[in-house]
This record gives structure tokens, C-alpha cells and sequence, in this order.
């Protein structure tokens, strides 16, 4: 393999809910699910039983036919998420890819060629997305383009003044309501209101990149609608497929689309839409934005009480806890000692991403496993 990635010693063999087990039977507890990706458990009976239908029925035939799943998550996807049937739905395979083709339409759109994104973002890898990411490390001299203004993220003046220096040119705004990777970063919502009107005044697009902190992990489907505004187009991953590769944009009414405009040969594929259907379908019955919301503020109030956890941020379950710089090694040890998956952001936080339908017995698990390892003697 092309050894590019920091991995644990550990090899996950099979998954049930929030659990997670090892070649050699030991068992987890999953708070991450893999990057914020599982949304509705491992192996959650509907959504195999829909993928292994749909798998025996017809795997793969691409976008040169009607693909009836992609009405059936469609419509899934509206109702889950409440933007209803006038939404376009785009299809893709990944995060980067939705934030690449959201970048794209919009300067398709405005026939304008400048992005504004927010100091420490991360949009992903590829050319466009990686290059509106803030982390010089990863941008590849090839990706690098004066086309990306960098503002600091909360700072509704010095956005305003990113639009009047470049009056009339700039095709989109970039933002995570929440930035996951930055360590759980919450916009405010005075800020996230400041974005829409400020894109509305100067024809700009207003992109919410959703795909860590959207799929309903907050409470409500888009962290976005905490500020009760909308963007013009939603990207989407990781949790609408629930490990299924599946990327997708939301796009407002008034986006004209045009034919050939974008394309993928794989992107909402019959098992890709099954997958997210499932899922959407999933969330809605059960009720796990409620869940989320509920079991999120139970952690982060027990969280808040652990003594060694010098700030608790986030919102329903996407939940950052800034240590102290001596507990950096706090992710390996929850995961070595107490047999607990948690991700990591920065040097000093641990980030909780768990599936959406974890129970307060499991988050209480968590917090019995913080406190003792953020317990000196430990
Ligand atoms: C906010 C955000 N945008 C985009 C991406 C990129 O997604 P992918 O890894 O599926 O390309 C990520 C991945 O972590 C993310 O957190």
C-alpha cells in the first residue's frame, strides 16, 4: 500500500450498532464511525437488507438511463432533510467530489472564477476543494490558485471586506456550519445569516459544505439550519451513505442546470441510491435527529463535568473536547486501555462522531472511559 496514512494497530472484522469488533474478538465501542461516516450503525438490518436486495437485482448501470433509485432517494432525501421536491439532487461518490462540483456549478452560474473559504477549512483533496482547504501541507503546488480568498472564519468584517475588494467577482462562499477537522468549530449564527445575505447582495453562491457536520448529527438535518437560513446548494457525504461511497449536491430551484454540465460515470448508481435511501428512510422512521440532539446534549453535559477537559464545543453529536497538551496521547489510550474509538483534530482535541442512534447506556460508557483516563493515576 502507498503508506500515507497514520494507522492504529487494530483490525476491525465486523460491526453492530455503535460496536465494532477485532480479529480477535475483542469489542469497541464506536465513537467516530470512521471519520463521522456511520450514521445509522453498523450493519443496520434495513440498510443491508436494501443494498443486498438491490445488489441481487441490479448492481451498476450509469446515467445513460433511467435509474428509477435515484427518484426513490430523492424524494427519501427531501423529506429527511425538508428541503421538499423543488430541490435538484446531483450525484457523486465522495466529499470532495460534492464540494468540487458545488464550486464548479457556481462559477458555471456566475461566470465568475474567485471562491471565498475560511481560515483553517477543510473542503478535501482534490484540486478546487483542496486548494479552497486551509493546510498548505496537503495543497500540491499544481493545486494552488489565487483564485481562493481565505477570510478568518466568525469574522463578518473582514468577509465583507473580502466582498468589497473583489466587487463583482466572487462566484461562491464555502462554509461548515461546523468545522469538523479544524477540532469542532462552530460558526455562530449571526455569522452563518452574515454569509447568506452578503452572497444575496453581491449574486454570489452560498455553499454549505455539509458533509461532516450535516446529515442530521446536530439535531436538525443541516448544521446550517441552526441559523434558520438556507444555502444555495448543500454538499453531502460520509453519513447519507453510512459507508456506501456516496457524495451528492442539493441545489436551489433557481440553479439552471444545462446538459453535460457536470457528470460522473459511478455517481447515483442503482446501490449508491439504494444505500441512501435506506439510510434517509432510516433516520426519519427512527427519529435520530431527535436522538442526536437528546443522547449529544447528555455527553456534552456529562462531558462538561470531567475534570481535565478544558472546553467542551459542538452541537447534538458532533462533539470537540480541547485537552490539556499533557493528555495529548488521550485518543490512543481511550482506544488501547478502555476499548474506545474517538478521532482526533489538532494536537489537544478528541472529536465524537458516533452513530445517530447510540443510546445513553453507550453514552454513558463514553464518559466512564473519558474521566478515567483523564484521571492522572490512570
Ligand atoms: C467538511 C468536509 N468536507 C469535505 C470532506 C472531504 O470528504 P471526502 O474525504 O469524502 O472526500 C471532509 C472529509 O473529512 C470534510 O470533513
Amino acid at each position: 500500500m502507498f503508506d500515507v496514512y497514520s494507522v492504529n494497530d487494530v483490525q476491525i472484522v465486523r460491526g453492530s450498532g455503535s460496536w465494532v469488533y477485532d480479529s480477535l474478538g475483542e469489542r469497541y465501542l464506536d465513537m467516530y464511525g470512521g471519520h463521522a461516516v456511520i450514521s445509522v450503525g453498523h450493519t443496520n438490518p434495513d440498510y443491508v437488507a436494501a443494498l443486498e436486495g438491490q445488489l441481487a437485482e441490479l448492481g451498476f448501470y450509469s446515467n445513460s438511463v433511467v435509474i428509477k433509485q435515484q427518484a426513490e432517494f430523492a424524494d427519501a432525501l427531501g423529506r429527511v432533510s425538508g428541503l421538499g421536491p423543488d430541490w435538484q439532487l446531483f450525484l457523486c461518490n465522495s466529499g470532495a467530489e460534492a464540494n468540487e462540483n458545488a464550486l464548479k456549478l457556481a462559477s458555471f452560474v456566475t461566470g465568475r472564477r474567485k471562491i471565498i473559504a475560511f481560515s483553517k477549512a477543510f473542503h478535501g483533496r482534490t484540486s478546487l476543494a483542496v486548494a479552497a482547504t486551509d493546510n498548505p501541507s496537503i495543497c500540491a503546488p499544481v493545486n494552488a490558485t489565487d483564485n481562493v480568498i481565505f477570510v478568518p472564519f466568525n469574522d463578518l468584517v473582514a468577509l465583507e471586506k473580502a466582498f468589497a475588494d473583489n466587487r463583482g467577482e466572487i462566484a461562491a462562499v464555502i462554509l461548515e456550519a461546523i468545522q469538523g477537522v479544524a477540532g469542532i468549530k462552530v460558526a455562530d449564527v449571526e455569522f452563518i445569516r452574515g454569509v447568506r445575505r452578503l452572497c444575496d447582495e453581491n449574486g454570489a453562491v452560498y455553499i454549505a459544505d455539509e458533509i461532516q457536520c450535516g446529515c442530521g448529527r446536530t439535531g436538525r438535518y443541516f448544521a446550517t439550519d441552526w441559523a434558520d437560513t438556507q444555502a444555495d446548494i448543500y454538499t453531502m457525504a460520509k453519513g447519507i451513505g453510512n459507508g456506501f461511497p456516496l457524495g451528492a449536491l442539493a441545489i436551489a430551484p433557481h440553479i439552471e442546470p444545462k446538459k453535460g454540465m457536470l457528470g460522473t460515470t459511478f455517481g447515483g448508481n442503482p446501490l449508491a441510491c439504494a444505500a441512501g435511501a435506506a439510510v434517509a428512510r432510516v433516520m426519519e422512521r427512527d427519529g435520530l435527529m431527535k436522538n442526536a440532539a437528546e443522547v449529544g446534549e447528555y455527553l456534552m453535559e456529562g462531558l462538561r463535568n470531567i475534570h481535565g477537559i478544558k472546553q467542551v464545543r459542538g452541537r447534538g453529536l458532533m462533539i470537540g473536547c480541547e485537552l490539556n497538551p499533557d493528555f495529548e496521547s488521550t485518543a490512543h489510550r481511550l482506544l488501547f486501555t478502555q476499548k474506545v474509538f474517538v478521532g482526533t483534530a489538532g494536537p489537544h482535541v478528541i472529536r465524537l462522531l458516533p452513530a445517530l442512534n447510540i443510546t445513553r447506556d453507550e453514552a454513558d460508557i463514553v464518559l466512564a472511559a473519558i474521566k478515567k483516563v483523564l484521571t492522572p493515576s490512570c
